[in-house]
């Protein structure tokens, strides 16, 4: 569940480290509902690349389609890059709901997209680094229902990790979860994907978030979603802190271009609801 073919690669291609995604022209419609239109995106190897945008403006789909579980109406997505000899996924996602199988042990979750690949001893060994990695190591033999949200995060990005992906898509992997919590295991992925050196796109809708994980971020307009701005961040991802003042700057000038189109789709949801 955490795999899923993307667009087909090709190797050799570039120095960097990881995978140099690019999207050309990318619209799409759901039954004549026009959801994104004209998006132009590169992610750079070993690049974070957050994405915000207001609720419904497409950020789901174009991660869908980034990943091949869509195709999309109009544009194409290209991979670029050299993928390690160990990597099992290339293009592998994080959910926000954490998708994690209740019948199978931590330790069996996180070696299920393993197990067509490696045999048994291969498999427990890197199973068991990626654990240690992720702080799960107490928890191999616990069950799902027995974790919290975030240790359930955690396993779910285990099971990334274990792939040794050349690109990590992550939907909102912190939005199912309290503030408290959320701020730790940002700080633990920032340093978990910038050790990686893994081209990754972060989907979130917090800007705080955003700010302190993306080399560059692409913010979104509502429907149909179109990239409005793309802003750099030029400076290693550890060593960032939430309250560095650059980065609360960053974050009130991405405010200042999404407000009317948040409080718009807000609305339109209650609208919807009614
Ligand atoms: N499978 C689908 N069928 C029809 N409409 C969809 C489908 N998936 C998403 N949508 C609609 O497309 C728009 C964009 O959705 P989504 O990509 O999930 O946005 P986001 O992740 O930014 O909230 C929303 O209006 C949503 O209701
Ligand atoms: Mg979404």
């Amino acid at each position: 569940m955490s795999a899923a073919q993307g667009p087909p690669l090709s190797s050799g291609m570039s120095g960097g480290q990881g995978l140099r995604l690019t999207l050309r022209g990318i619209g799409h419609a759901y039954r004549g509902l026009q959801v994104l239109q004209d998006i132009d995106l590169t992610v750079a190897p070993g690049e974070v690349l957050a994405l915000v945008g207001p609720s419904g403006c497409g950020k789901s789909t174009l991660l869908g389609i980034m990943g091949g579980l869509i195709a999309p109406a109009a544009g194409v997505v290209e991979a670029h890059g050299a993928v390690a000899d160990d990597c099992l996924n290339p293009i592998t996602y994080v959910f926000q709901d954490f998708a994690l199988l209740p019948w199978r042990s931590v330790r069996d979750n996180v070696a299920l997209p393993l197990e067509p690949h490696l045999p048994r001893a291969a498999r427990r060994a890197r199973v068991d680094e990626v654990l240690a990695l992720t702080g799960l190591d107490a928890f191999a033999e616990a069950w799902p229902r027995e974790l919290s949200g975030g240790m359930r995060q955690r396993v779910g990005i285990a099971r990334a990790l274990a792939v040794r992906p050349a690109c990590l898509l992550m939907d909102e992997p912190l939005s199912a979860l309290d503030a408290q919590t959320r701020t730790l295991l940002l700080e633990e992925f920032a340093g978990l994907i910038a050790r990686a050196g893994t081209t990754t796109v972060y989907v979130t809708h917090t800007l705080s978030e955003a700010v302190r994980i993306g080399h560059e971020v692409a913010v979104m307009s509502r429907r149909p979603g179109r990239v409005r701005a793309l802003l750099r961040i030029d400076r290693p991802i550890e060593g960032r802190r939430a309250t560095d003042p650059d980065l609360l700057a960053m974050e009130a000038r991405i405010w200042a271009m999404i407000r009317d189109d948040a409080a718009t789709a807000e609305r339109e949801r209650v609208d919807a609801a009614d």
